[in-house]
């Protein structure tokens, strides 16, 4: 039976009305996009799941804030506003504003990382990765192993495999090592959260090496919500209080504040303890690369939001109907009997294609596959998070297979209601009922040299 929907903690105020097109239609529009969800428009999504990132509804009060918004070019009251609340929430030294997460990537990491040297994360994001390649380091990934398996329920599927961690370092030398990378919660391997006790872990291990530990922070309070739900010590401290420790044990932080902080763009870096070289390095590539260190690439009313979402997002019954969602979605596949990586995290369902489609190979991406029949069938626009997605070995390109065949539904905060998530689930039951059917997946016809899934031409495969 599924759970219980979690009621909305608002009331809606402003509509922005959508309209769904016919199947005929759909089929059309996709064919037209080259069966990749990227190149379809907005308006032709009747439920829009690519990405729960910048694609959030404000509140009144954020409105209001955009209105009060300060344009001053150095030293604005919206800044100062930011810098305030995020340092009552994060208890850092320094915090640099900058346009959204890949920003602070491409400002913090090139002075934590020297070419040749090694990063580790227990799942760097893609942009994250590629900032880390661009600094000329080189990512190794370091993920627990039950990560892997998408049926086996565990929390804190997100957790560093601490003891690989430690290997790891020893094997390649600790100064050879420029940074650890916590990436809360853990996107890549669907949303899944770190333990606190993971965080505490992975610090000591780095302090013992002398190693900087950065958080990739873009869902900062899902993970809290986790950890005081999850870890037992933490079942009576508030939110902002789980989110001061997490972050006590880190130096830094970057974050794409395009999700918790609940605003459609903005990204931040912070700096725990004064520490003047790093902050005059990070200011000066701030100015270069992305405005000057009060306004970081963002206008005054973008602060001033994001100063009014960073409260938002720890409330407590918000996380509760945030994560409510995505249980609930996920108990109605439970129902039907069809695997997700479980439990849910925090932002997402993470459908496993393999388990719908075991017939059709990882090189003709059942992922994306099922992506394609979900806006067929409804409308839906989810993503593949696969093979289809990880593209070819850059030296024999070969196409890579992926630990995971998963077809993303990412959920945008407040911005759906129970009925849609029903059509999802209900669209997901349809298409398993015609599974078998579906015999053949897709070639690609075209694609980039990198990130090819943003932009390759597919096409199906005849019987
Ligand atoms: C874990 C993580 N890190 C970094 C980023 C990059 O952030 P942005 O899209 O704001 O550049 C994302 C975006 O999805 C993310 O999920």
């Amino acid at each position: 039976m599924a759970i219980k929907y979690v009621a909305e903690p608002f009331r809606i105020k402003m509509v922005e009305p959508i309209k769904i097109l016919t199947r005929e239609e759909r089929e059309q529009k996709i064919k037209e996009a080259h069966y990749n969800l990227f190149y379809l428009k907005g308006k032709d999504c009747y439920i829009d799941l690519l990405t729960d990132s910048g694609t959030n509804a404000m509140s009144s009060y954020q409105w209001s804030g955009i209105m009060l918004g300060d344009e001053a070019y150095a030293g604005a009251s919206s800044y100062y506003h930011l810098i305030d609340a995020a340092k009552d929430i994060f208890n850092y030294s320094y915090i640099q504003p900058v346009h959204q997460g890949r920003a602070a990537e491409k400002v913090l990491f090139p002075i934590l990382i020297e070419k040749g040297q090694y990063a580790i994360s227990n799942m760097f994001f893609d942009t994250t990765r590629a900032h880390v390649e661009l600094a000329g380091g080189r990512c190794i990934d370091c993920v627990v192993e039950i990560a892997k398996n998408p049926s086996e329920r565990a929390p804190f599927k997100g957790n560093m495999d601490v003891k690989h961690m430690e290997e790891i370092i020893l094997e390649k030398g600790a100064k050879n090592i420029g940074v650890v990378v916590m990436t809360i919660t853990n996107n890549s391997a669907g949303g899944q959260p770190v333990s606190m006790k993971n965080m505490r872990e992975v610090s000591n291990i780095c302090k013992k090496y002398n190693i900087p530990l950065d958080i990739d922070a873009a869902r900062y309070a899902e993970n809290a919500y986790f950890i005081k739900r999850d870890e037992a010590e933490y079942k009576d401290k508030s939110i902002k209080e789980i989110i001061r420790e997490i972050f006590s044990y880190a130096d830094t932080f970057t974050m794409s504040a395009k999700k918790d902080t609940i605003v459609n763009m903005g990204g931040m870096i912070g700096v725990k303890e004064d520490n003047s070289d790093i902050i005059l390095k990070i200011k000066a590539a701030c100015i270069s690369y992305e405005g000057f260190y009060t306004y970081g690439g963002l206008n005054g009313r973008d602060l001033e939001a994001m100063a009014i979402g960073i409260y938002e997002g720890i409330d407590e019954d918000f996380l509760k109907y945030r994560i409510g969602q995505v249980e609930y979605l996920a108990s109605r596949l439970d129902d039907a009997n069809i695997g997700y990586q479980a439990p849910v995290g925090g932002h997402g369902v993470f459908v496993d294609a393999t388990q719908m489609f075991p017939h059709i190979p990882y090189y003709e991406f059942p992922a994306q596959v099922l992506a394609i029949e979900l806006y067929k069938e409804a409308g839906i626009r989810t993503c593949d998070i696969g093979s289809y997605m990880l593209g070819n070995d850059p030296d024999t390109k070969e196409q890579l297979r992926s630990e995971f065949e998963f077809t993303r539904f990412a959920i945008p905060r407040r911005v759906y209601t129970q009925a849609h998530f029903d059509i999802m689930a209900d669209a997901l039951i349809e298409i398993k009922k015609r599974a078998a059917t579906i015999k053949r997946g897709y070639k690609i016809m075209w694609e980039p040299p990198i990130l090819r899934h943003f932009q390759a031409h597919l096409e199906v495969i005849d019987y």
